[in-house]
This record gives C-alpha cells, structure tokens and sequence, in this order.
C-alpha cells in the first residue's frame, strides 16, 4: 500500500528509506542502552555518568523522531517496533545486571563510535540519493560524536592529562 507518495526516484528511495531505517534502529536502541546502563550503574563516577546518560539517550530519542519522520516525509514507513529492533540491532550492546562504572564508559565509546562509524557509511550512501537525507544523518553524526568525545574523556587515567 502505497499511502505518501515519494518525491524520489525508487532507486535513491531505496539508499535512503534503508539508511533511515537503519539509523532509527540504531538511535532507538542506543536510548534502550543508555537508559540500561543509567539504571544499573555502579562505582564512584555514579552521579555524573548516570547524568550523562540521560543526555544520550535525549539526543537519540530525539533525533530517532526526526529521522523517522523523515522516512515518512518520503513515503517509507518507520518500523520502530520492538521486534525489529531486537531483529536488527547491530551496535555493541550489554550484560543484564549492575554495570560498573568503567564498564559503562567503554561501552558507551563503543556503541557511540560504532553508531557513528555506521552513520558515516549512510552519509556517503546518501549523498547523491538526497542530500536532504544527508544533511539529517550529519546532524545526527556530530550530536553522537560529541557524546562519545565526552564518555572518551571521561575515561583517561589520571596521569594521562599531564603528559
Ligand atoms: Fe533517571
């Protein structure tokens, strides 16, 4: 059933409704990550990790929204449902239970650099098949690298600012 009739070309359609699907994906778990590990932090960095993970989880429900309305915008049907995301999340994910504090940083670069690295991919993909698209995906590309900048700061031994 077609319902919103795409200004696109079915090809770039294609590049573009996968690139948005799949960056819903990965923003709707990286929000189910960041609430996981807000949860169930532990250690002597609880408060401001704890705190910082609710920024990341604003920035990517937030831009989750954006990038399925977008989807919408060009007649391609967000799929935002729990089982396709269980079916298709591909980020680093983590354990059930408490979570160190270290843990949840490195975890936190991970899935961030990996969500970027992903987002990097689809900025190429759709820069012919709509700009528009891409500039989305670039926007979404800086807000994730300036949370994983800041969990990579956090996670320096002390001695390490010194040298
Ligand atoms: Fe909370």
């Amino acid at each position: 059933m077609t319902v919103v009739k795409s200004t696109l070309p079915e090809e770039a359609l294609g590049v573009t409704g996968t690139a948005l699907q799949d960056t819903l994906v990965d923003l709707l778990g990286l929000s189910l990550i960041g609430k996981q590990a807000h949860w169930n932090i532990v250690g002597p960095r609880f408060r401001s990790i704890h705190l910082q993970l609710d920024e990341v989880v604003a920035t990517a429900r937030g831009h989750s929204d954006t990038v399925a309305e977008r989807a919408s915008a060009l007649g391609v049907p967000p799929d935002g449902r729990p089982e396709t995301i269980a079916a298709t999340f591909a980020l680093p994910g983590t354990k059930d239970g408490w979570l160190r504090d270290t843990e949840v940083v490195e975890l936190m670069v991970s899935a961030l650099g990996t969500a970027v690295d992903r987002l990097r991919e689809r900025i190429d993909a759709t820069e012919k098949a709509d700009p528009v698209t891409q500039d989305l995906l670039i926007t979404v590309t800086a807000d994730l690298e300036k949370q994983r900048w800041m969990f990579q700061a956090e996670n320096q031994p002390r001695d390490d600012a010194s040298s």
